[in-house]
């Protein structure tokens, strides 16, 4: 890990007298030249590119686009554009740096990336999730101008599984040193072993002399507390000759210990100095967590001694509106959003995420199942519905590069997310068709010895078919050192019991308790034909579909007791945490996103977000629903629903009691009501031993008159890649939410900021992002701010046709 880059960590830039420069790590995001389409030579030096947007990074072409039927990324890829894209930046390089080292890093660039350095060519890289660097030192020209040209070719459509994005949306970094250095990734840390008293940190560092001569060093580690107090210091010597790359294993010793918990995710700084003669010639700094991690067939998963269950979901890279180009103010509200909802688990669907959103996981206490793959070398074909029918379309994701970069991405994926705290376990795979047939064997032991030569944390491996008996061969099962099963039930579990009960064990992937209907979308009356009506495509498969999960996700209550139930199970990871852009199943056009999770794309609960409330938190609530604005369902019987973690409930229908049900908090239980429709109040009531703890109304709300405006913060950094969230709720005169209104809203900015996207969570709306007025969805809409590098006042003015305007004031601070 080159974790100075994680960290952002500028160390002083002196240069020495001996020509040694303390490492600097740079954002090099700003200031690029951005071309959609071919172009010929653009890594020429004398390129002309006066005439191509200026853009900053992180930077996501698909998103910025219109949605059309007529992109072949199609329904799979949110039917966004694709294509061929070429960057440009031009910096310059002082003539006094000569003799220092300059690497590039990229986190990600998607995809087919081509890098080059004053018309050199660097490397290639096809992986669009996979983090990469180059050394520039040889063709740079010091004292001059240099130019970075990067081609990208996302062309080759469908090209994924899911939405992905086109361009550099990841950041760029320029890290200088000098010639005595820890290379990119270099430095292990393993912090997993410690008492009250005391905490072993293991160090593994590789050190590099470019020198033409040898050089005598001293590697000294630094651990300092949460607070920034030294805790602990180690120092040891090495001689490196020429050219010599070197590893030196080292441990701290940490006094009293401050545990990375979920809880409480204290986190350590390690810097890791080199000296040369007294003097730091360089210097990084990394961060890492005192915990230990414990797996068994018989407890599953344990964190500093204690059992864990891992209430987890499965999520996508990219980040609704915005696209694939996140911040982490991004990954932070979305973690803040699934913490609440009782989730403390992530499964980073199916590639590598940022090392960004594992900083965030660090920070905030969560646990990351780390997936690398979706397809070893057969290539998937996953089904759509489109046009009335339903159809198998092939796509160019992984399958054709396999044998040539698997094993290199792999390692580059664990070299650099290997000192994250919150990593707590591996995956080599998500329904890899290999998984049952014998071949599977062998390539789940190669990719598994890559990871173990790197690592000790276990592994898995996400397969498919314990729900349908098509169960995986043994063997390939066996290379992984937790079974990791994708939409298992009863019969799946029967089974594995019988032949794997020595085994661990974790469910990977399964439904969700949730609805696959947008966001408080309830069919009742003429509702339900217009709904239809208007979609008016392939209504047989999608319907079936849609209607079997009905309003609750019946499959997903019972996924989620299945595990509970088991205690031998680590944990469960739903598909998915929050709605992201593309696989559209079961609908087709006009859908763009999906539809499975119990969040929406800009982070709105759903129904079932309170489902797992009710499972997975302790404070009081009660959730009820539908809505009780059913226009057109008067007299019509209707069944209303509660979900709460409370031992009883109650329900009012306009002030008369409905009933008393009990709700097993052991097991896993809701509430079904069935009522007449008639507009009016509802009233749940919760309570535990007795005594009431948590209340919910719904009630017939009148027209849209107002609009609420809050964010979860007011305050952003002037660094130009801060953001915030300005949710929108639209109300009635009482100011009670209305959650049937779409009214068109505009966003006017004045102040320092500008708009990244709007969104309404509607997974079938087609106006873009960037649209400006843009419509709500069922009471709700989303604003995403920007900052600039500017500090000041930003007011937000948010105003519809026939609704009193709002108005919030925000800051962006200098950071
Ligand atoms: C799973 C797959 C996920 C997603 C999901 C949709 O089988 O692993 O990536 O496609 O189906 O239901």
């Amino acid at each position: 890990m080159f974790p100075v880059i994680r960290n952002w960590f500028l160390a002083i830039g002196f240069v020495f007298g001996g020509g040694f420069l303390v490492a600097k790590v740079e954002n090099f995001d700003f200031g690029w030249k951005f071309h959609a389409g071919e172009v010929e030579g653009a890594e020429a030096v004398d390129f002309d590119d006066a005439g191509w947007r200026d853009v900053d990074l992180p930077h996501d072409w698909s998103i910025e686009g219109e949605f059309s039927k007529e992109h072949p990324s199609f329904s799979r890829g949110a039917w966004v554009q694709t294509g061929k894209v070429v960057y440009r930046k031009t910096f310059e390089v002082p003539a006094e740096a000569e003799g220092q080292r300059y690497v590039i890093y990229f986190g990600g660039a998607y995809r087919n990336s081509e890098v080059f350095l004053n018309g050199q060519l660097l490397g290639k890289r096809p992986l669009g999730y996979i983090s990469f660097h180059y050394d520039l030192t040889e063709h740079l020209n010091f004292g001059g101008e240099n130019v970075v040209t990067v081609k990208l070719d996302n062309s080759s459509q469908p090209g994924s599984r899911w939405y992905t994005g086109t361009g550099i949306y990841r950041h760029v970094k320029l890290i200088t040193s000098g010639k005595l250095f820890v290379p990119v990734w270099g430095n292990r840390i393993v912090a997993d072993d410690y008492t009250d008293k005391s905490a072993e940190v293991k160090l593994e560092t590789t050190v590099r002399n470019d020198f033409e001569e040898a050089r005598e060093l001293v590697i000294r580690h630094k651990a300092f507390e949460p607070g920034g107090t030294l805790s602990a210091t180690v120092e040891g010597a090495l001689t490196l000759e020429a050219g010599e790359e070197q590893m030196m294993n080292l441990r701290l010793d940490v006094p009293n210990p401050q545990i990375w918990s979920q809880e409480t995710p204290n986190l350590y700084e390690v810097v890791t100095e080199l000296l040369v003669d007294g003097v730091v010639v360089y210097s990084e700094k990394e961060t890492t967590g005192i915990r230990r991690l414990e797996f068994s067939a018989a407890e599953g998963f344990k964190l500093n001694g204690e059992v864990v269950k891992l209430k987890g979901v499965c999520l996508h890279h990219a980040g609704g509106p915005i696209g694939a180009a996140i911040y982490p103010r991004t990954t932070e509200r979305q973690l803040e959003i699934l913490r609440e909802m009782g989730c403390n688990a992530i499964r980073t669907a199916h590639n590598p995420f940022s090392e960004e959103f594992l900083d965030v996981c660090d920070r905030m206490g969560f646990l990351v199942m780390n997936e690398m793959f979706d397809e070893w070398e057969i290539v998937k074909e996953p089904a759509t519905t489109q046009n009335g029918k339903k159809i198998r379309i092939p796509v160019d994701y992984y399958a054709g590069i396999f044998q040539e970069w698997a094993d290199r991405d792999l390692r580059d994926f664990v070299l650099r997310d290997r000192n994250h705290p919150s990593v707590i376990m591996w995956s080599i795979g998500n329904e890899i068709d290999q998984m049952h047939e014998e071949e599977g064997a062998h390539i789940g032991k190669r990719l598994g010895d890559i990871v173990r030569e790197l690592d000790d944390r276990p592994i898995t491996n996400g397969v498919n078919g314990y729900g349908w008996d098509k169960y995986p061969n043994d063997e390939a099962v066996a290379t992984s050192d937790i079974i990791g099963y994708n939409y298992i039930f009863q019969k799946g579990f029967d089974r594995e019991w019988e032949i794997h009960s020595d085994r661990m064990t974790v469910v990977t992937e399964h439904q969700s308790a949730q609805a696959f209907y947008p966001r408080s979308t309830y069919l009742y009356g003429k509702a339900e034909k217009e709904f239809w009506d208007k979609l008016g495509y392939e209504e047989l498969d999608a319907r079936e579909w849609v209607e079997s999960r009905g309003l609750v996700g019946p499959k997903g209550v019972d996924a989620w007791r299945l595990v509970k139930e088991r205690p031998h199970v680590m944990g469960i990871f739903i598909w998915t945490g929050w709605d992201y852009l593309g696989e559209v199943i079961p609908w087709g056009w006009p859908a763009r996103s999906s539809c499975f999770a119990p969040i929406d794309l800009c982070g709105f609960p759903k129904d079932g977000y309170y489902f797992y409330q009710s499972q997975w938190t302790e404070e009081p609530m009660v959730h009820v629903f539908p809505h009780w604005n059913l226009e057109g369902a008067t007299g019509e019987p209707v069944q209303v629903y509660t979900y709460t973690n409370g031992d009883e409930v109650e329900l009012y229908q306009d002030g008369k009691l409905v009933g008393k049900q009990s709700n097993d908090r052991e097991g896993v239980r809701y509430q079904v009501w069935d009522l007449v429709y008639q507009p009016g109040e509802l009233k749940a009531v919760s309570y535990r031993d007795g005594k009431v703890v948590a209340e919910k109304v719904v009630k017939t709300v009148g027209e849209p008159a107002k609009i609420e405006v809050t964010t979860r913060r007011a305050e952003m950094k002037a660094n130009g890649q801060d953001l915030i969230y300005v949710e929108c709720t639209i109300l009635d005169k009482d100011g009670n939410e209305v959650p049937t209104a779409n009214n068109m809203l505009k966003f006017d900015l004045e102040g320092p900021a500008v708009i990244a996207g709007i969104g309404n969570g509607d997974s079938m709306g087609l106006e873009p992002f960037h649209a400006n007025p843009r419509s709500a969805f069922h009471g709700k809409s989303l604003a995403i701010l920007k900052s600039t590098q500017e500090a000041g006042v930003i007011t937000c003015t948010v105003s519809g046709e026939g609704l009193e305007t709002a108005v919030i004031d925000l800051k962006a601070v200098t950071p």
